[in-house]
């Protein structure tokens, strides 16, 4: 058995998520993207760092219960592999934490159909999520995770399997729910058109923000390609 080794994930981390920002990661492989949307999600607990919501850091906001009662108050998550529960109807499945919360079960199916139809999923709300492409389902998957209305999206992804055109028709949804819900989106890809819908990229690389970009110009493409490849070359000197 070789000796097992530390691997420090993230290192300095530090930024701030606006309301209402939309802050797409990108970053090589293994920079650490993930492992920072789990611990924003509280799903992983840092060795050291806090994190602040609205000014307010919880010492012990990675312990259970307050870590469920977290991200059951703050988070929506979309993951690139959807985790859609396949025995659960489309409406079920985005009704989900609506029943974790303990909504009024009265209030919950109009909410439901108003989500359903956002997202454009009126004639499958009965089909199971096998019986749907990957697409329809990771909108289910951004259907559940906003109907809350979460004041944080966390994605990983979101748009990794799919197809140019469903991926813009996602990308926009994210952008509608962001204007009409006043969210703060941060969104892991490595997509760099994709990374053209936030307001604002992060670049990571080996644990640390090594370089940031605010959207807005007609050339933002071209930037972020050239940002993103001085970024991959630095790896393999
Ligand atoms: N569960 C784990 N246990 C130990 N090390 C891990 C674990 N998950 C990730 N790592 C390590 O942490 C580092 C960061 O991984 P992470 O998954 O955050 O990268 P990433 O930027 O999301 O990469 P990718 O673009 O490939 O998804 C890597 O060196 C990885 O090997
Ligand atoms: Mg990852």
């Amino acid at each position: 058995m070789g000796e097992r080794y530390k691997v420090e994930a993230l290192k300095d981390i530090s930024f701030q998520l606006k309301y209402g920002e939309m802050v797409a990661i990108m970053g090589t492989s293994g920079s650490g993207k993930s492992t920072l949307l789990n611990i924003l999600g509280a799903l992983d607990d840092p060795t050291t760092g806090t994190i602040e919501l609205n000014g307010n850091y919880s010492k012990d906001m990675f312990e259970e219960p307050q870590a469920s009662l977290y991200r059951r108050e703050n988070i929506g998550f979309i993951f690139q592999s959807f985790h859609l529960l396949k025995d659960l109807s489309v409406e079920e499945n985005i009704a989900l934490p609506l029943i974790l919360k303990e909504i009024d079960k009265k209030l919950i199916p109009k909410k439901v159909d108003d989500v359903i139809e956002l997202m454009g999923l009126t004639e499958w709300k009965k089909h199971r999520p096998i019986q749907l492409s990957g697409g329809q389902q990771q909108r289910v998957a951004i259907g559940r995770a906003i109907i809350t209305d979460p004041p944080i999206i966390l994605a990983d992804e979101p748009t990794g399997n799919l197809d140019f055109n469903t991926s813009r028709d996602i990308l926009h949804a994210l952008v509608e729910t962001k204007k009409k819900f006043n969210q703060s989106i941060l969104l892991v890809t490595h997509d760099a058109h994709v990374a053209t819908y936030a307001d604002r990229i992060l670049f990571f690389h080996d644990g640390r923000i090594v370089d940031e970009y605010y959207c807005g110009a007609h050339d933002d493409l071209d930037n972020i390609l050239t940002r993103f490849k001085v970024i991959t070359e630095k790896q393999t000197v």
